[in-house]
């Protein structure tokens, strides 16, 4: 990890060339996954924003906080099998696939020493759904610099305080902001979640999920703050989205896509595409915003 491929982020996510050389080789990897329905976990878009940043960066460590099936770990591995890994979750009893080689931990990332790490060519990835603030005060504690957040949840969105919802000063003002999140689900997920969002703070959540509780009232200091000690903050964009599938309720429709802005990408995407219809689904094409930062 240099500070020149750091620097270098924005500009090879705009450049087509770098697609069209890595975007075969991402498609064959993500076809091998191992687990085919990764519900709750990374899909086609956030994988491959994932998989460009790997490629640009190299980094020598990789933190992955919010582990699920387990995919994203298969995904990591995949592309830097030379890397170490370290997976944090603290339930690890939904695992279906697991690394002979990463090293597993259910704490949290704040409740681990990380003294032995070498932060500065770490790369944090946080898919946990904790405040996106309170992460970026942990990296801060250990010197860690470079992090993903796989969700970066509009205002008014979402289970946990976001980017998006620090640098707009919306705050987070209850756990669960998205009215639409129990649509669809039977009634008795329904019950759980709706009972979940009064008893989250003291039985479930404080346990385990550190920081989700946390809310924040709408203010103006978290996003100073967070502009003093941010150098790079870059949502990634999306490879692909069908508007006949989006707009996701939850989430902003993204202004452009890798597929519509480059004619090579959209010519390899196509093809792939005709061999894997099954792909074109809304799970599949879900998008949220994931964001890169590099801080101060
Ligand atoms: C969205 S899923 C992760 C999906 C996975 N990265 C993938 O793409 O396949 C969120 C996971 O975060 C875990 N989680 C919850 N609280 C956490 C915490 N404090 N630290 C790490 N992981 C946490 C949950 O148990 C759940 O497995």
């Amino acid at each position: 990890m240099t500070i020149s491929s750091v620097s270098n982020l924005q500009n090879r996510f705009l450049d087509e060339e770098f697609h069209l050389t890595i975007l075969p080789e991402f498609l064959r990897i993500y076809d091998a996954r191992p687990i085919r329905d990764n519900q709750g976990g990374m899909q086609l878009n956030h994988s491959y924003a994932c998989f460009c940043v790997l490629k640009i960066l190299t980094p020598s460590t990789i933190i992955e906080s919010g582990v699920w099936k387990g995919v994203s770990t298969w995904l990591l591995q995949s592309v830097l099998p030379n890397a170490k890994l370290i997976c944090l979750d603290p339930v690890l009893s939904n695992l279906q696939y697991q690394s002979p080689t990463a090293e597993y931990s259910r704490s949290d990332f704040f409740d681990s020493d990380w003294t032995n790490t070498d932060v500065h060519n770490s790369l944090c990835i946080f898919d946990d759904h904790q405040s996106a603030l309170h992460r970026c005060l942990h990296m801060k504690w250990w010197g860690f610099k470079y992090a993903l957040f796989e969700d970066n949840y509009p205002p008014g969105h979402g289970d946990f305080y976001s980017i998006q919802q620090i640098s707009s000063g919306t705050g987070h003002p209850k756990i669960q902001l998205s009215s639409n999140e129990y649509r669809g689900l039977p009634l008795h997920s329904r019950f759980l979640r709706w009972l979940e969002q009064f008893t989250l703070d003291n039985l479930f959540l404080r346990r385990f999920y550190s920081s989700q509780s946390i809310v924040r009232r709408p203010n103006l200091v978290d996003r100073i703050g967070f502009k003093l000690n941010i150098d790079i903050c870059m949502e990634l964009p999306c490879l692909l989205f069908s508007s006949d599938i989006y707009p996701c309720p939850e989430t902003v429709e993204p202004s452009a896509s890798l597929y519509s802005s480059f004619d090579g990408i959209k010519s390899i995407l196509d093809c792939y595409l005709a061999k894997n219809p099954a792909m074109l689904t809304r799970a599949q094409l879900y998008y949220n915003n994931i964001t890169f930062v590099s801080l101060k």
